[in-house]
């Protein structure tokens, strides 16, 4: 091998190695960052991230008349709604909203069980109420 090659192997390393530092520290970057943030707080973001998709997925299942689409989206929204025990009884507000959502989305279900297009379809706009009155209630407190 002339030395002319190898120098290009050799800066061609030094490049990758260079990149993967880089890579490196951006990835610890990052989960320093996230450490700032409580582990509630991600668990938290991560369940609404999941009803705001579950929520897409009955838009779909009214649009295209899938009532197992709605049925499965409503159970899921459900099944979260069940984890927010992280709602101290300190806000009352708050716990009033989500146990009213939870008992819409039962009624959006039975909705869909029934084959009810437009029943679900009313039974979705109150859901999206609760998603607002809560979020809108949150804003008002410093919870
Ligand atoms: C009973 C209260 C309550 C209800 C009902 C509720 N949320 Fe939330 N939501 C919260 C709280 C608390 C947060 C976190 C706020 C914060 O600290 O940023 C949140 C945050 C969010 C976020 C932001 C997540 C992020 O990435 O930061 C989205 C999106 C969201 N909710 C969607 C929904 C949808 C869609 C519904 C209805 C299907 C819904 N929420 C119903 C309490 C509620």
């Amino acid at each position: 091998m002339s030395s002319q090659p190898r120098n290009v192997v050799v800066f061609s390393c030094l490049v990758l190695l260079v990149l993967l530092a880089g890579g490196a520290y951006g990835t610890w970057n990052h989960s320093q960052d996230q450490d700032q943030d409580s582990e509630d707080a991600v668990i938290m973001r991560n369940m609404m991230r999941s009803k705001l998709m579950y929520s897409q997925n009955i838009v779909e299942g009214l649009s295209l008349g899938r009532f197992d689409l709605i049925e499965a989206a409503t159970d899921e929204i459900i099944r979260i709604g069940e984890a927010h025990n992280w709602i101290p009884d300190t806000e009352p507000e708050l716990t009033k909203i989500r146990d009213e959502m939870g008992l819409v989305a039962t009624r959006l279900k039975a909705a869909a069980e029934k084959r009810n297009l437009e029943g679900a379809a009313v039974r979705y706009f109150e859901l999206t109420l609760k998603c607002i009155d809560c979020h809108q209630a949150l804003r008002k407190t410093d919870f």
